[in-house]
């Protein structure tokens, strides 16, 4: 009898103490919400965690990655959440629509001017980058990247084996695949649904020219036009070279085709920069830059850059909001972009990051930013709410299975006149 009540009131004491801590951490912990958790992603975040653990010990990193390229998955989840009043302090948006059209209309999101002025953020963001996180004057997210979506990756020594040149237009490009696809090869490596998305929105931006391409977003456009139907042509006849298993699988899979030679080509953003050099013990392919890999822009994307911001925002109601702060803090600082940026493949936001951290693809890239014409990225957030995008995402699935151009077209233009600006 007496030793159970020593127990209990042993047990009890445990609890107390337990609850306390589980209190005192509670108070100080900031949970991120991200879908950088596989390959040529992962590495990037761990990287922005260890540097805010050295700028900001007292707060505890909650890591509430999901996985899955472009966010699909994480996006599902976080809408529930969001939806259910259950949202993580933070989570990865993009700049542009996603932010405006999405989670701003839906007033999910709190202003952050504050936070700008005292970081002095306006001297050193890009000031063609704040219109896409702002709305009514108020700034509503911290990005901490700058991604180009118009890349093509390439394997040199296979092409070389084959005496296959960089193809300049679309047309060299579906000529290439006859030696390819002879020699056993995978002409075009593509993975799931949303990275045949952004493969269209390459294609498109390709075919119709940067301001073209611009107007089928800003409402001027006609996605009933020719042009758009010939873009359309073009795409329905490169996904005639992609591998069989595409539907199956993510973005580092198609990459990895490309990185072992068993594909020649793939279209994605650059975040396949970080996967192809990244160190293998992160389950990167420790590729090197200009040899195991090789990049070019998509034809008809010369001079132009495609891009996305990664940004982090502050959910309204956030359980953590004092040391939300310290995280947008550690993701808007320059210790924290240069600690990330190398790593995942893209550039930073912030104007002054030491240039000579980056690699021989993200030099390009960095030149690129400031000499090429800008134009947004579909798939990634900048030019259509989610709305929109659903819409677009339902009819490029059935024209996945079905191929029917005049089908698609008519699907694209139904979603832009339902919910194009
Ligand atoms: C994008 C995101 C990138 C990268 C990519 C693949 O939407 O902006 O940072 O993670 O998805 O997952």
């Amino acid at each position: 009898m007496v030793r159970k009540s020593y127990v209990f009131v042993a047990l009890l004491a445990i609890t107390a103490m337990l609850a306390g801590c589980a209190g005192a951490q509670g108070a100080n912990e900031v949970e991120v919400f991200s879908w950088w958790t596989g390959g040529g992603e992962a590495a990037g975040l761990d990287a922005m965690i260890a540097d805010f653990a050295t700028n900001f010990p007292d707060v505890t990193f909650i890591n509430s990655a999901i996985a899955g390229g472009a966010g699909t998955n994480a996006r599902a989840v976080l809408a529930s959440r969001l939806q259910a009043g259950d949202p993580p302090d933070s989570w990865q948006a993009h700049a542009g629509q996603e932010i405006i059209g999405t989670y701003v209309a839906a007033d999910q999101i709190e202003p952050l001017n504050d936070l700008f002025e005292q970081e002095g953020w306006l001297q050193v963001m890009p000031a063609t980058l704040i219109p896409l996180i702002s709305a009514d004057g108020n700034i509503y997210s911290v990005p901490v990247n700058i991604h180009r979506a118009n890349v093509m990756w390439y394997n040199p020594a296979l092409l070389d084996e084959l005496g296959v040149s960089v193809p300049t237009t679309w047309d060299e490009f579906l000529a290439s695949c006859e030696p390819i696809e002879a020699a056993g090869k995978i002409c075009l490596a593509m993975g799931t649904t949303w990275t045949a998305m952004h493969l269209m929105e390459v294609v498109l931006l390709g075919e119709l020219g940067a301001d073209g391409y611009s107007a089928l977003w800003d409402g001027s456009g006609d996605w009933g036009s020719a042009d758009v139907t010939a873009a359309l042509g073009t795409f329905a006849d490169l996904l005639q070279h992609t591998n069989t298993d595409a539907a199956g699988i993510d973005w580092q899979d198609a990459s990895k085709l490309v990185g072992n030679g068993d594909a020649a080509f793939t279209i994605m953003g650059d975040w396949t920069d970080g996967y192809f050099s990244g160190d293998p013990a992160g389950n990167n392919l420790g590729l090197v830059p200009g040899e195991g890999y090789g990049w070019a822009p998509p034809p008809g994307t010369d001079g132009v850059f495609q891009f996305l911001s990664d940004s982090f925002v502050l959910a309204k109601g956030a359980p953590h909001p004092d040391a939300t702060l310290a995280w947008l803090t550690e993701a808007g600082s320059k210790s924290g972009q240069e600690a990330f940026n190398p790593v995942k493949g893209s550039i930073c936001a912030r104007t002054d990051c030491d240039t000579s951290l980056f690699n021989a693809y993200l030099q390009t890239a960095m030149a690129d930013w400031s000499t090429d014409r800008v134009v947004g990225s579909l798939t990634h957030g900048v030019v259509a709410n989610d709305t929109w995008k659903n819409e677009i995402n339902t009819a490029l699935g059935l024209f996945l299975t079905d191929r029917d151009v005049t089908a698609f077209q008519a699907g694209l233009v139904a979603a832009a006149n339902a919910y194009g600006p």
